[in-house]
């Protein structure tokens, strides 16, 4: 009777303890679905563990780059203040003492220690631990590629506090703050590059307005000016000015017009302002088929709808850089450009082109250009997404697809 009434109590503990580590599990999966940066992540995951879990303390060590260097304290969360952290990596750091925590970083395999009291080489920081109450830890191994680069460890202020199936899920655990670091610094990595894309892009861009403006717009001014200081010097003569001389002139300030229109239409097309999307796109298409002689067709469906100026002005500038990859990389005879409402909550934009396609994929060096990442953010700034079909001599299609609402697109 006892031992059965023990039994079940041990049970329910068991389960008690298994609910609470999947309570972390589950607030740590919002974490990780919300970290805005890898310390707000690490400190999440510890913090859980501490205030949903019930674990007294719990901290993140990164390993240094050579074998055997030193742990590097990187969050923690518990245990009153960092003084005990600082116990522990000092400890864990001290010569080749080969402290849970560093064996489960060197090693990528779970370390538990189930009663501090008991004396083990593998906590050479027990005292202090003890001091804090308590008495037991477990040191996870924190991989990417299956290489071990820091430690994730958790004490408790039971002994024999981590059993097996309490062991698996915080090694789940692990592997997921592991994954989410590496999510994150690859995030940050590609918005990294992103801006220094930009940054070359803006730089380029200005060096070309320069270029416009000196070599096109400035050499007819300077002939409009001379065209005009000739005629002055002939007003002052009281000579005539020749009327073919004027005409000239006239057409010198026409084409400076011009000029400086398409320059400053190329920084910003003002004909959106007066014109809705499936106008402005058609202004775009017609332009551009004189220009190049392509044949390209606009269709649309269901096109009732109002768009907020700044998802028109993205959209249109998603569209038009698709527009100009297919006139300047595809070779094509003929492009489609489809615009149409789907399920009332959100636009299409497909423009698909008939020439010789690229690899969407490619290895080596990173992308050639901008234009392709600048749809993906200006689809993903109004909360839309795009996506790109292409592969060689297959032709090329871009669909950028954006909400209505406000609420986001998941998938294109
Ligand atoms: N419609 C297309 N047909 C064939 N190749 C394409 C097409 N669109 C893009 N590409 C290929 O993808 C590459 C990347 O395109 P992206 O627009 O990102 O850069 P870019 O056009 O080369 O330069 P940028 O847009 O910065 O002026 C292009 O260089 C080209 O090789
Ligand atoms: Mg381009």
């Amino acid at each position: 009777m006892t031992d059965s009434h023990s039994q079940c109590r041990r049970t329910q503990e068991d389960l008690r303890r298994l609910g609470r580590t999947h309570a972390v599990l589950s607030r740590c999966n919002r974490s990780l679905a919300r970290a805005l940066d890898e310390r707000a992540l690490l400190y999440a995951f510890c913090a859980n563990l501490v205030e949903v879990g019930g674990y007294g303390f719990a901290w993140v060590g990164y390993a240094g780059e050579r074998r055997g260097a030193l742990l590097r304290l990187a969050s923690h969360a518990g245990g009153g203040d960092a003084t005990f952290a600082a116990a522990v990596l000092a400890c864990a750091n001290v010569g080749d003492r080969r402290s849970a925590c560093r064996v489960a970083c060197e090693s990528g395999a779970p370390v538990v220690l189930r009663d501090l009291s008991v004396p083990s080489a593998l906590a050479p920081w027990a005292d202090a631990a003890l001091g804090q109450g308590y008495r037991s830890m477990i040191a996870l191994p924190l991989r990417a590629d299956q290489a071990p680069f820091g430690n994730f460890s958790i004490f408790a202020d039971m002994p024999d506090a981590f059993d097996a199936p309490e062991v698996a899920l915080l090694a789940e655990l692990a592997d997921d703050l592991a994954f989410g670091i590496q999510t994150v610094r690859t995030r940050d990595a590609q918005a990294q590059q992103l801006r220094r894309l930009r940054n070359d892009a803006e730089r380029e861009a200005r060096g070309h307005l320069a270029a416009t403006l000196h070599d096109g717009v400035g050499q007819t001014m300077q002939a409009l000016n001379l065209g005009l200081k000739q005629a002055r010097t002939l007003a002052e003569c009281a000579a005539t000015v020749p009327v073919a001389l004027l005409d000239r002139l006239i057409d010198e300030a026409g084409e400076a017009l011009r000029e400086l229109r398409a320059v400053s239409c190329e920084l910003r097309p003002l004909f959106l302002e007066r014109l809705s999307l499936l106008d402005a796109i058609r202004h775009q298409c017609n332009e551009t088929a004189q220009r190049t002689g392509i044949s390209i067709r606009v269709s649309a469906a269901d096109c009732a709808f109002t768009l907020d100026d700044q998802v028109k002005e993205q959209c249109f500038l998603a569209f038009r850089e698709a527009l100009s990859n297919a006139v300047r990389h595809a070779a094509a005879s003929r492009i489609d450009v489809l615009l149409r409402v789907r399920t009332n909550d959100r636009l299409i934009l497909v423009i698909s082109d008939n020439g010789r396609g690229f690899d969407t994929h490619p290895t080596g060096a990173g992308p050639a250009g901008l234009g392709l990442c600048m749809i993906r953010e200006r689809a993903a700034g109004v909360h839309g997404r795009s996506c790109v079909r292409s592969s060689p001599s297959k032709g090329t299609t871009v669909r950028i697809c954006v909400p209505l609402t406000k609420d986001p697109i998941l998938c294109p």
